[in-house]
């Protein structure tokens, strides 16, 4: 009895495995977000070229808040230009999977197809960044300071990020202060504790200078 339970178990094994091999080839999932960047970055600058006009137009909607080039219209909306089209495809994925949250743009980020997520993402990486905050002061030197003890590893010298870690500079100071606020105090919105405990060791009062280096840097 026992062993014939096996077998009917085991011959359900191997044909649930043989379905699945077979059943492989043939589902036509849709290619994710990376795969389309990947293939852009591949392609031939033409084509390049045009998967970033592709994304100015697809981004059109998109301008009303981020800029027509991705210089953002308001202090609580960040810069797309010169940002990392890796990393702006990752927190595109953190809205639609709620790791981060924004009630509109988590509605909004389902309406983009996997095609049309990559090309705006190299429209704006591919747009000049023109500094967010006022001219440079003391504080701002004092910020510089501050940065290159506690986040250059991760941003980098310049603060131009990279593919897993997002450009600051020239960022908007509204936006800065808010997203290191919400890391320091747990606030829900997004979760990454090495940003906490890099905004724990820089001090709630040091956020300002560093906001103020951050938002002038080219
Ligand atoms: C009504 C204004 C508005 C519109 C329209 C809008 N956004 Fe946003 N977007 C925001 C705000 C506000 C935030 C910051 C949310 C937060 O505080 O976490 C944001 C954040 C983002 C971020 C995260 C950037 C970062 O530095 O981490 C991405 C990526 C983004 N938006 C892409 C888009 C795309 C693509 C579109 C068009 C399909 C779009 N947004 C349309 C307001 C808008
Ligand atoms: C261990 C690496 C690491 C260190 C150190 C670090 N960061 Fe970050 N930072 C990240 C990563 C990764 C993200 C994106 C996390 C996420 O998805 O929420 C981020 C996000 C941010 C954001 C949000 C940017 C945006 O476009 O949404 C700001 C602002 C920021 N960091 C500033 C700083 C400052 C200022 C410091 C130093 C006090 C610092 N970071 C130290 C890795 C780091």
């Amino acid at each position: 009895m026992v062993s014939k339970t096996r077998s009917v178990r085991s011959c359900c094994t191997v044909l649930c495995l043989g379905l699945a091999l077979t059943a492989a080839p043939v589902r036509a999932d849709p290619p994710a977000p990376r795969d389309v960047l990947e293939r852009i970055n591949k392609a031939r600058p033409a084509d390049q070229k045009a998967a970033q006009d592709a994304g100015r137009k697809a981004a059109f909607f998109c301008a009303n808040c981020h800029g027509d080039t991705g210089l953002s219209k308001y202090g609580e909306v960040p810069n797309l230009a010169g940002q990392h089209p890796a990393y702006v495809l990752g927190q595109i994925d953190a809205f639609l999977t709620g790791r981060r949250k924004d009630a509109f743009m988590q509605g909004l980020m389902k309406v983009l197809s996997a095609e049309e997520k990559a090309q705006i993402v190299v429209f704006y990486a591919s747009q000049p960044v023109v500094p967010a905050g006022t001219p440079s002061t003391a504080r701002a030197a004092e910020g510089r300071d501050h940065f290159e003890k506690h986040c250059v590893r991760c941003h980098g010298a310049d603060a131009r990020g990279g593919e897993n870690f997002p450009r600051l500079a020239g960022q908007q100071p509204e936006y800065l202060r808010r997203s290191l606020l919400r890391y320091l105090k747990l606030s829900g919105e997004r979760t990454y504790p090495p940003m906490t405990a890099a905004v724990s060791g820089l001090g709630e009062r040091n956020v300002e200078a560093v906001v103020e280096y951050l938002s002038n840097l080219r």
